[in-house]
């Protein structure tokens, strides 16, 4: 196969939801499509249960897990699709905001009963604000929820969405009949008894045949042509640009659990998805056809053995053929690396490999010298843009437990801040270090790694910070920036990349601070540097 049609026939995405909406239910599906597993409950539940004997074992146990279901990659109908798995649990949202800069598109799965969630708004927004192609699918049809022109709404005020009905529910929940799809002009027929069989739907290319009455009822077959009439009316219809540039959103119907509709959903996805598209680099857009290798760190997982320091680094192939025992440029750091087993993914398994294409993730044996950000090349000074650090919500200051153990302590601190775990901030004033964090769960886990990883103690103590803003000013030697400087001094502080900080204490901070200084810009994410 040719390198151009290795890269067309790639689809890499990542699945996001509100947790339990059924995000892991159509992974396996989906899995189940590509032959990739064999039965239901293989792929295996990487999100923390509730009621687990704590939280923190529970992440412990899941690191295991997930490095397993980081990818999941299967050929469908010739076609190579990635899936890049996306943690469910809040605390580890940043996760997924960074997983969302090596996907080419998304599907956004909604529970049919509770709508659209906190979390899937958020994350829709991300999204959005990247332009990413979204395809929606309504899961748990099989059960009372929302009237689907109502979900519609929802979808588009809520998520501000523009949205398109490729399918179509015939009822709900004890009711439910089944699904007109609307793409392929097709009726499948829902029926419980025959769960996870996957009908092949009948054609229905003239919904006013009279046959249609016969098939699901005169009642539903007359709502069902009025539907039908109205969404023609109302929404816009499915244009292929238009979703490409993240203006326009299919949405799908179905139940994962009962492998209803998840088909059709797949089907259309391999249609329409894009494949590898060009990425931004602060230097220049690089295209996935470009011959020469470049790919970007988006994740870093530790190992589970703490006696093997080694991490697994995933880089994003953006263009070329990544080989392996080939030299390529660590650009940040300036120097050349060969890898010996670079990994690819297939379903669960991972294993060695010659050649990756763009669109494809690749595993890298790291001892630390990845952090997430950085970019590989064949030669040319790339960095890839769009791995922001958003500011944190918890923050505490660290404190050596062992004075004997300060250099473990530092290097612990390194390495679990590289691989993206929290952000480190060091006080101007007196040195101090702060770590932030999503989630609180964050500092239970970092006192453990530090422990058993690094042999190291850490104690926190609380400081009262609501945000961090990055700063930005036109003129560094300007009076204003320097007045600034000099009257929050006490809550200034350098990220790890050494870029200067204002730990504001309350959004009323903010406020006055942007109202008495506005030469000195405060931005909440880390990202604006890139711009
Ligand atoms: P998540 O990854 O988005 O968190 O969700 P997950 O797939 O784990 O699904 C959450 C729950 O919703 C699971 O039930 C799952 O079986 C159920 N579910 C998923 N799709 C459908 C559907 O189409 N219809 C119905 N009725 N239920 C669905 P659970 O009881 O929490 O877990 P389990 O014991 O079934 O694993």
């Amino acid at each position: 196969m040719s390198f151009l049609e290795e890269i067309e026939r790639r689809r890499t995405f990542g699945i996001i939801s509100h947790p339990d909406a059924g995000k892991t239910t159509l992974t396996e599906k989906l899995l189940l499509f590509g032959g990739a597993i064999q039965e239901a409950g293989a792929v295996k539940n990487n999100k923390i249960k509730k009621g687990a004997t704590s939280d923190f074992m529970e992440i412990e146990r899941q690191r295991g897990i997930s490095v397993a279901t980081s990818v999941l990659a299967f050929i469908y109908k010739d076609k190579k699709i990635n899936i890049l798995d996306t943690p469910g649990h809040k605390d580890f949202a940043e996760d997924t905001f960074r997983t969302l800069t090596a996907v080419d598109s998304v599907i956004v799965v909604i529970d049919v009963a509770k709508g659209v969630e906190e979390q899937t708004e958020k994350l829709v927004e991300v999204c959005r604000m990247r332009s990413i192609p979204m395809i929606v699918f309504i899961n748990k049809l099989d059960r009372e929820g929302k009237d689907a022109f109502d979900l519609l709404d929802e979808v588009e005020q809520k998520l501000k969405l523009t949205v398109t009905p490729m399918s179509f529910p015939i009822g709900m929940g004890y009711d439910f009949k089944g699904i007109y799809n609307i793409y392929q002009r097709k009726l499948n027929v829902f029926s419980a008894e025959h769960k996870q069989v996957v009908s092949e739907g009948v054609e229905f290319d003239n919904i006013h045949e009279p046959a249609l009455d016969e098939v699901i009822g005169e009642h539903a077959a007359d709502t069902l042509r009025e539907e039908l009439e109205l969404i023609d009316e109302v929404y816009p219809k499915f244009n292929q640009q238009s979703y490409n540039e993240g203006e326009l959103q299919p949405v799908f119907f179905g139940s994962a659990l009962n492998n209803f509709g998840v088909k059709e959903l797949l089907d259309c996805f391999i249609d329409i998805a894009p494949n590898p598209q060009p990425k931004k680099a602060e230097e220049r857009l690089v295209n996935s056809k470009e011959q020469k290798m470049s790919g970007f760190v988006f994740k870093i997982h530790a190992n589970m053995d703490p006696k093997h320091r080694d991490r697994l680094a995933f880089v994003k192939i953006v263009s070329g053929t990544f080989k392996r025992n080939t030299p390529y440029l660590h650009v940040r750091q300036k120097k050349t690396f060969k890898f010996s087993s670079p990994n690819a993914f297939f379903a669960e398994k991972k294993e060695v490999v010659e050649a990756s294409f763009p669109g494809d993730i690749v595993g890298l044996h790291d001892t630390g010298n990845f952090k997430i950000g950085d970019t590989l090349t064949e030669g040319e000074i790339l960095n890839f843009k769009g791995i922001p650090s958003f500011s944190p919500e918890h923050f505490r200051y660290v404190n050596n437990a062992d004075p004997m153990k300060s250099k473990q302590l530092q290097k612990g601190l390194n390495q679990l801040m590289d691989e993206g775990v929290a952000q480190l901030f060091t006080l101007e004033l007196n040195g101090r270090k702060i770590i932030g964090t999503v989630g609180a769960l964050q500092y239970e886990v970092i006192q453990y790694r530090l422990e058993h990883e690094y042999g190291a103690k850490c104690t926190y103590e609380n400081i009262h910070v609501h945000k961090a803003c990055w700063i930005q000013t036109e003129n560094e030697k300007d009076e204003e920036f320097k007045e600034f400087k000099r009257v929050k001094q006490r809550f200034l502080a350098k990220d790890k990349q050494g870029q200067l900080v204002f730990l504001a204490d309350s959004p009323f901070t903010i406020q006055m601070t942007q109202q008495k200084y506005p030469k000195v810009t405060l931005h909440f994410t880390s990202e604006f540097m890139n711009h």
